[in-house]
């Protein structure tokens, strides 16, 4: 049966997870892949070629293994890989994380709103062009975060870095009057809080991953393939050494989980 059929996720690393959690919350009846390509994290720093190759090779694994529908829990994987996902697949659906650019500018009064974003994502195309759409008579502050993404990667241990590295992105955006914030990367959602603690309470800070899964959730229903047998398994794969990744991806999931290595 279709329905009863498992649902791709991906991203560079953890930060998918934050995706896969409201899934799991969301529809409870569903079953999932994640991997995480974290022998080519981050994928910030990698060229768009490179980034659409990875997005490539995972798409054929889980096309492997039948899935349903496919999740891009990545903004940066989505920025430059999904057109060419759809166009190459075309039988298989794709749904992407993109920054919300749109809801920000509508909920802004000061009319200033800013984006956090990986590297790749603050160049691609299509950031561009949802600014173009949806920032008009809004200014829109872009702002750009390497290092963050392996700060947060790396947990408690790094937890003075990465407050660091949100102060630096941030604090410029706070005094040019943003008093909305989009978190345009996956992995932010886990650091929800440093955020908070440093642009305080006037600041609305809007994660997607909510949306994304009420998107896929429609499309599934809309193709009759939404599963109504409860089944919430979730298996777990890494591209790295699972040595390296296991307890990772327990601490950001939260609970005890077994993690396997794909070799892709
Ligand atoms: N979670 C990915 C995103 O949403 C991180 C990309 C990276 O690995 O740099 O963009």
């Amino acid at each position: 049966m279709q329905k009863n059929k498992r649902i791709g996720v991906f991203d560079s690393g953890i930060g998918g997870l934050s995706l896969l959690k409201a899934g799991y919350w969301q529809l409870p009846n569903e079953a999932w892949l994640y991997v995480a390509d974290e022998a080519y994290l981050p994928y910030g720093d990698k060229t768009t070629e490179k980034v659409r190759e990875r997005a490539k090779m995972i798409t054929e694994f889980f096309i492997k293994c039948d899935v349903k529908a496919i999740v891009i829990a990545c903004n940066t994987a989505t920025a430059t890989a999904i057109d060419f996902l759809r166009e190459t697949y075309r039988e298989t659906i794709f749904i992407g994380v993109e920054p919300a650019v749109k809801p920000a500018a509508k909920l802004t009064k000061t009319k200033v709103i800013g984006i956090l974003a990986t590297d790749a994502t603050t160049e691609s195309l299509r950031l561009n062009k949802l600014v173009q759409t949806f920032g008009e008579g809004i200014k829109v502050l872009v702002q750009p975060c390497p290092g963050l993404v392996e700060s947060i990667e790396n947990g408690n241990h790094h937890e003075a870095k990465t407050h660091k590295l949100i102060k630096m992105y941030v604090e410029p955006m706070l005094s040019q009057g943003v008093d909305v914030l989009a978190l345009g990367c996956t992995h932010y959602s886990f650091v929800k809080k440093a955020i908070r603690d440093i642009v305080g309470d006037s600041v609305t800070l809007i994660d997607t991953s909510k949306p994304v899964i009420d998107e896929l959730k429609y499309r599934l229903s809309r193709q009759k393939l939404l599963s109504n047998e409860k089944n919430s398994k979730i298996e777990f794969w890494t591209t790295n050494s699972i040595k390296n990744d296991s307890s990772k991806f327990e601490t950001f999931w939260g609970n005890p989980i077994k993690v396997g290595y794909l070799n892709i």
